[in-house]
């Protein structure tokens, strides 16, 4: 295979040479025995990722179609979306297209969600759903998930959507414990899968919520997921090459144990960390609220963070993020997700190194 520049941007990353095999093997029909059996086979480990008895499903869309689709089937009154980067910030400008009421709970890019705040706006009983971000890959800050849910423990109407997309399988999220109604993930991020797939579980309170909720439509109604899973099929053809994908993905994370998958992200994360002191930087993520599948270093130096992106990419065949929306320059983003390890992500530290 020809050389190609190996990705740590925060998603897509680096898919391995065994997960394109399984994403290739020959296809299947999807109303099968097969595709049954496929489902079947790699749900028990899904539920033990999502920590849940719930059923999970298979979306054949990105992460946006499912954070869509969770305000359509639930929000009913209003939805609080806790805003704390641009994916978090985008879901009230997503509520509102949807015809809902949202409102804001912001708090400036690189400062977390506070669960008081969060606490005293529901008190309000304004707000049927809220929505969190646990980990806003744009600026690196993950937030108090224990702390947020204990929080919406106090308030059984009101429903709990959180987006798991860049922290699921790099961090232990246990759903049912949590108190979660939508946990939600995509493909591409710690999966290390292709872009273009997601994965998500609802709770039965969130059922019960769908089922008044008109006009969900119908490719992203849950009843209608809840429905199909129950023969272990889905709604409409989905991706079979992703669940293939999925299957050999799953096999991998369980040889090398929850446990030690969740330390290795935790180390490689740590890696990062170091390299941000040593090398004089600082982080954007305010401390006690850092990520642990990316980093989000703040170019406090005047870096000129472009070309040495640019440089990095031509010399060393590696892709680093430059910086996301607003804070593109001001920033720049090195994801330790996925497959890497402590020797790749040294290797991305020295290049780095080379570079600057
Ligand atoms: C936290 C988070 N949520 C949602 C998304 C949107 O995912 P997608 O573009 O796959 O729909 C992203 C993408 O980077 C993300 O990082």
């Amino acid at each position: 295979m020809q050389p190609h520049d190996k990705l740590f941007i925060p998603g897509p990353v680096e898919v391995s040479a065994k997960t394109w095999a399984a994403f290739s093997r020959p296809m299947i029909g999807h109303r099968g025995e097969d595709f049954k059996n496929l489902y079947r086979s790699i749900h028990p480990n899904l539920q033990t990722l999502f920590g849940t008895k719930q059923p999970v499903f298979l979306s054949t869309s990105s992460a946006w179609g499912v954070m869509e689709a969770s305000i359509r089937n639930l929000v009913d009154r209003a939805v609080l979306c806790c805003m704390c980067g641009a994916f978090s910030d985008k879901w009230s400008d997503v509520a509102k297209r949807c015809g809902k009421n949202a409102e804001a709970l912001q708090v400036d890019w690189g400062k977390h969600i506070d669960h008081k705040v969060v606490d005293r706006q529901l008190a309000t009983g304004k707000f049927d759903t809220v929505t969190l971000i646990h980990n806003e890959t744009s600026t690196g800050v993950m937030n108090p998930l224990g702390e947020i849910c204990c929080i919406l423990a106090k308030y059984p109407d009101v429903t709990l959507i959180v987006d798991t997309v860049s922290s699921f399988s790099g961090v232990k999220i246990d759903m049912d414990a949590l108190g979660i109604d939508v946990m939600l993930t995509g493909a591409q991020k710690a999966l290390a899968l292709p872009p273009g797939f997601s994965l998500f579980s609802v709770s039965e309170r969130a059922f019960a919520r769908a089922e008044k909720i008109p006009n969900r439509g119908f490719y992203f109604d849950f009843l209608e997921f809840r429905k199909q899973q129950a023969q272990w099929m889905t709604p409409s053809t989905p991706s079979i090459a992703h669940i293939h994908a999925l299957q050999s993905k799953l096999d991998e994370i369980f040889e090398e144990g929850l446990d030690a998958r969740f330390d290795r992200h935790s180390r490689t994360n740590v890696l990062v960390h170091d390299w941000v002191r040593r090398t004089g930087f600082d982080f954007f993520a305010e401390q006690g609220f850092r990520s642990k599948t990316l980093t989000c270093v703040k170019n406090n130096k005047g870096i000129d963070v472009l070309a040495f992106a640019k440089k990095l990419r031509e010399r060393h065949h590696l892709v680093i993020d430059p910086g996301y929306g607003k804070i593109r320059g001001q920033t720049f983003r090195l994801s330790n997700m996925g497959d890497e390890t402590e020797e790749t992500v040294s290797y991305l530290l020295a290049c780095i190194d080379d570079v600057l």
